[in-house]
């Protein structure tokens, strides 16, 4: 390869991207109330965000994080392993365990941070990850970064994903699913999938980012949907930047595996441990999650709602059933654009492109939260119609 100067390679990327509509900026949220959100001095009714309980902005979690904070200070002041280890870490890893029954569970400063933690601990050269194409990126980095044979069957294809384990020779196995694919909200196989791991040996490791919460009986996620635990799903993640409302995520699992991700995983020893009036806030969280199934009820209308107006109007739709129901809209430009025109009539909906989704796969992701009215899915409904129409697919050449 011919030497290149650093600056020249990355300014050719920029207007590369440029050309291809997929640059990638950030909107300033200047104030939230709900669904609602200030942008540039106007009041938008937002469909892209993932806080599906309307717990983010709930008193009891605010108190919760303000108490602890009050309390304890805001930084945790070093790795779990040195001093960043408190008691609110401690009594929510506790209650997460025994209520989606594991043995025992460990916090985490992000989702991304849990998965390259899972991945490199216990995977390494010789052994086998297999994954979904459609997992979430950071399952698919972790797998990379832990210099393990990376395995991806095509989208949901459990006989695949078999064929890829039995051909392992040697090492061994993880494989590895969203609960609910991220930018599709349709649903994993998980019972299939669990038969296929206990025939092969390998170890099922489920991240329920988006099932968490808001499916199954107190909200107990993608697991309890199949009737499935901890016996066949011996890993679970929860993030908790979703439902949950906050920051961080949960790894559950057993005492061994659990302790041996605890003790040798790079991204957990080397990195600060979360702020412990977070945890507390999450206690409050899981509390609410619990106690209040109005939430995943009404959460549920509205996607219903939603669902049979778009079919009505005849637009294309997804296999989902959860608050993330994504309108596939093709090229960037055409999302790009249809995007734009829901945020000038008041609707914040940002368009996603490659590479969080495959090529000619731009589309947005529609979510739905219970700070939603039944107003607010009518009035995107008639907007996107509209948007979707004046921008038909072009014909390929
Ligand atoms: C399936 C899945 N796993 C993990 C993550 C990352 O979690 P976090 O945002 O806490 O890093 C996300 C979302 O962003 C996700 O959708």
């Amino acid at each position: 390869m011919a030497r290149t100067r650093l600056a020249d390679r990355i300014a050719a990327a920029r207007a590369e991207r440029v050309a291809a509509n997929a640059v990638r900026t950030r909107r300033e949220i200047q104030a939230r109330e709900g669904a609602q959100v200030l942008v540039d001095g106007r009041t938008l009714t937002s469909f892209c965000g993932n806080d599906y309980l309307g717990l983010s902005q709930h008193l009891d979690v605010v108190a919760a994080l303000q108490e602890a904070a009050a309390w304890h200070g805001v930084g945790s002041t070093g790795s779990a392993l040195v001093s960043g280890h408190h008691g609110e870490h401690a009594a929510f890893e506790r209650e997460m365990a025994q209520w989606l029954g594991y043995e025992r569970a460990l916090l985490f400063g992000s989702g991304y941070l849990a998965n390259l933690a899972v991945m490199q601990s216990l995977l390494g050269e010789g052994d086998s990850c297999v994954q979904d194409k459609l997992n979430h990126a950071c399952l698919i980095d972790g797998a990379r970064l832990a210099g393990c044979e990376l395995k991806r069957y095509p989208h949901a294809d459990v006989e695949a994903a078999m064929r890829q384990l039995m051909s392992r020779r040697e090492g061994a196995a993880l494989l590895a699913t969203d609960g609910v694919f991220s930018m599709d909200g349709d649903q994993a196989p998980l019972a299939d999938l669990a038969l296929v791991a206990r025939t092969q040996d390998a170890m099922l490791y489920v991240d329920d980012a988006h099932g968490i919460g808001v499916l199954g009986p107190e909200g107990r996620g993608s697991l309890a949907v199949a009737s499935l635990g901890a016996r066949e799903v011996p890993l679970l993640l929860v993030p908790l930047g979703k439902a949950f409302g906050g920051q961080g995520a949960v790894l559950l699992g057993s005492d061994d595996v659990v302790g041996h991700v605890a003790e040798t995983a790079r991204p957990y020893l080397f990195s600060t441990a979360p702020a412990p009036a977070m945890a507390s806030a999450m206690r409050a969280s899981l509390q609410l999650i619990r106690t209040q199934p109005w939430r995943r009820a009404k959460l549920a209308s509205l996607v219903a709602r939603f669902r049979r107006g778009a079919s009505a109007l005849g637009l294309p739709l997804q296999e989902s059933f959860t608050p993330i129901q994504p309108i596939v809209l093709g090229d960037n430009a055409r999302a790009l654009a249809v995007s734009r025109a829901l945020e000038a009539q008041g609707y914040l909906v940002t368009a996603i492109r490659p590479p969080t989704v495959p090529e000619n796969q731009a589309r947005l992701r529609i979510t739905f939260s219970v700070e939603h009215r039944e107003q607010d899915v009518d009035g995107l409904l008639q907007a996107l119609a509209e948007a979707v129409k004046a921008r038909p697919d072009p014909i390929p050449a």
